[in-house]
């Protein structure tokens, strides 16, 4: 029976600790860490992510300014948002919500943003960074995956890695994050035959597919390091992940659950990415 990994509590310890550096900051220097967000439209997903954005800067004592734009603002108008706040002394993070509405490129606004600023790590600099193993800002659902692990003291060294699922915003960035902590990476993706012979050969199992329960207590090797990323609602309203969990339960030796798992380290590697900024003091890479 594996042990359920309380992401939500580590999340919390987390946004203590950054409160606490964040009031050091400002004792220290008089700088307060500011973030930007901006949402483009009425998403109700979206809605949510940044009320929640919102409440975690206002508990870690950070600054915060939200721009709500409406559905139909131009790439010109939206562009000129973030030469602002490139500027802006008080604002350290810039995020802009994704997915933008169909009329809006989304690299185009993402490579606006001053890449000290891209506290979301999607900039293509900060991508780069990240491939040559000399990371800036890293993307905050991987960056949250890799400190559960690092907190719940789950070895990565030499360690099989398996991730299913090759998106920009996880599958891709956690793969090169995980390899620069020296695993041996295997990506999985749609098109990729006999998965489970795949993914019965991870110690650590990555499930970022975006299927609900698609990771089979058959398809996990005893004593594997389950980490669940998808975050799926069912017709009856139910939140569940890519794993199966009751079952796969059974098998792992850790695994994080949906909700509670990853999803609340992403806001919390979000602060700790905009502190981090802020201070102008980038952590060494482990
Ligand atoms: N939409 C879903 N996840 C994210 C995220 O991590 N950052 C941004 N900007 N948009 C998202």
């Amino acid at each position: 029976m594996a042990v359920i990994i309380d992401g939500k509590k580590i999340a919390q310890d987390i946004l203590d600790e950054v409160r606490a550096e964040a009031l050091r900051l400002k004792e220290r220097a008089g700088i307060i860490p500011g973030l930007a967000v901006l949402l483009v439209g009425n998403d109700p997903a979206s809605r949510i992510y940044i009320r929640h954005k919102e409440n975690a800067c206002k508990a870690a004592a950070f600054f915060s300014r939200e721009f709500k734009l409406s559905q139909d603002t131009s790439e010109k108008e939206i562009l000129a948002i973030i030469r602002e706040l490139n500027r802006d002394k008080k604002i350290h993070g810039i995020l802009v919500q994704l997915p933008l509405p169909r009329h809006i490129n989304p690299t185009t606004i993402i490579e606006a943003i001053d890449p000290r600023k891209d506290v979301d790590g999607f900039h293509p600099y900060n991508l780069g960074r990240l491939f040559t193993g000399n990371s800036y800002h890293m993307a905050c659902t991987p960056k949250g995956i890799l400190e559960l692990m690092d907190r719940s003291s789950i070895a990565i060294e030499g360690k099989r890695a398996v991730i299913v699922g090759r998106s920009n915003i996880v599958g891709k960035p956690v793969a090169l994050m995980l390899l620069n902590r020296h695993a041996t990476v295997t990506v999985c993706h749609t098109k990729t035959q006999k998965l489970s012979l795949v993914t019965r050969q991870a110690e650590i199992l990555i499930a970022a597919a975006g299927r609900p329960e698609m990771i089979r207590a058959n398809m996990v090797s005893d004593g594997a390091v389950i980490i669940d990323v998808g975050i799926n609602r069912m017709d009856d309203g139910r939140l569940v992940g890519d794993v199966a969990f009751s079952e796969v339960l059974e098998k792992a030796s850790y695994i994080t659950p949906v909700p509670g798992g990853v999803g609340p380290m992403t806001i919390a590697m979000l602060l700790v990415n905009t502190l981090n900024a802020a201070s102008g003091q980038m952590p060494k890479q482990k």
